[in-house]
């Protein structure tokens, strides 16, 4: 083949995507500068493309070591996990200086596995999440699986419990096995459904049952998956299930750095010149962190909707009251 020939099989292999024809035009490139006398161009060109070659057969067995055999799970796996590819990350988290620092460690801990691995250490993978609605819970395993790009897969406990009366250890069961299987971040959402609800029309010795089988196979998983669990009330939990979890984090309502920051990351490209951060973060106090957002994205619909994009502090302030009004009403 001529030179130019060869550059133009070359880029067509490589828009084409089809890289054993790129690497055999790119040999025979090799081999004719080889017969041009330019031994030493060839002999670089030939390392060049076996490197590139067994680079491309490493990463291929990486990525066929593990499959990820993902769509929605199937059968009766299907009635107890949805899944998702969540693309949220830790950084659009407004959070309290030590959770940040748990969960930071938490993705440092995975992204070292393999090394923590190679001295029979395990990364931390199995968290209990505490703490009042709309502080953050669901949003971690999102943001936790985002940033390890694994699939979110949530559990749903009130229909473990509910529909399947007499057989949720069975179903669990099922679950734990998936979650061999496949590697993701596990949710355990509204945990409280089983550690709590005592007084509730569920039979009380199955919840215990089920609790307790969740323990167990909490204590037994090896696997490589995430577990994460969320409740809204730690002190009726058993003490037995804190000592389960590698760490227990706990969540709080935004102090007034925390309020700042969040109405700061929602608004920060449409406050007016005269908006009342101050003003603003005062309202807001004992208002939640979900809340919050909320305030400020309904304010900002507003402007949207009034035909301009500058938001007030008076209308962030008045969505708050209306929030706060009924959650008192
Ligand atoms: N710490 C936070 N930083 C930034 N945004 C937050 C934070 N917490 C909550 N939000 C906002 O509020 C929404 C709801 O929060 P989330 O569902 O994570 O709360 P939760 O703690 O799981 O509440 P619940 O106990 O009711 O399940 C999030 O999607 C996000 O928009
Ligand atoms: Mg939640």
């Amino acid at each position: 083949m001529a030179r130019s020939d060869q550059l133009k099989a070359l880029l067509r292999a490589h828009a084409g995507d089809d890289s054993e024809h790129f690497y055999s035009v790119a040999l025979q490139v090799a081999a004719d500068e080889a017969r041009r006398g330019h031994v030493r161009l060839a002999a670089e060109l030939k390392e060049l493309i076996d490197k590139a070659k067994s680079q491309r057969e490493v990463s291929g067995r990486i990525r066929s070591a593990r499959p990820i055999p993902l769509a929605q799970p199937k059968g009766e796996l299907g009635d107890l996990l949805t899944v998702r590819y969540p693309t949220e990350h830790l950084s659009e988290m407004v959070l309290a200086p030590p959770v940040q620092i748990r969960l930071q460690r938490v993705l440092r801990e995975q992204r070292s596995a393999a090394a923590l691995m190679g001295y029979g250490l395990s990364p931390r993978r199995r968290l209990l999440l505490v703490g009042p609605p709309g502080t953050g819970k669901t949003m971690t395993a999102q943001a936790l699986a985002g940033e390890l790009r694994l699939p979110l897969f949530t559990v749903r406990f009130d229909s473990l419990i509910t529909k399947f009366m007499g057989e949720s250890a069975t179903k669990l069961r099922l679950v734990f096995d998936a979650l061999k299987q496949t590697r993701g971040v596990y949710f355990f959402d509204e945990f409280d459904s089983l550690g709590l609800q005592r007084g509730s029309h569920h039979d009380v010795a199955e919840m215990r049952r089920t609790l307790n089988m969740f323990l167990q196979l909490l204590d037994q998983d090896d696997s490589d998956s995430l577990i994460i669990a969320a409740t809204n009330h730690a002190k009726d939990l058993d003490v037995a299930l804190f000592r389960r979890f590698d760490d227990v984090i706990r969540y709080e309502p935004p102090d007034s750095d925390q309020a700042k920051t969040l109405i700061q990351n929602r608004l920060a490209l449409f406050m007016t010149a005269d908006f009342d951060a101050g003003g603003v973060v005062e309202a807001a106090s004992g208002h939640s962190h979900a809340e919050i957002a909320r305030a400020c994205t309904d304010a900002l619909k507003d402007a949207v909707m009034d035909g301009n994009d500058r938001v007030t502090s008076d209308a962030v302030i008045a969505h708050l009251e209306e929030r706060a009004q009924s959650n008192r009403g």
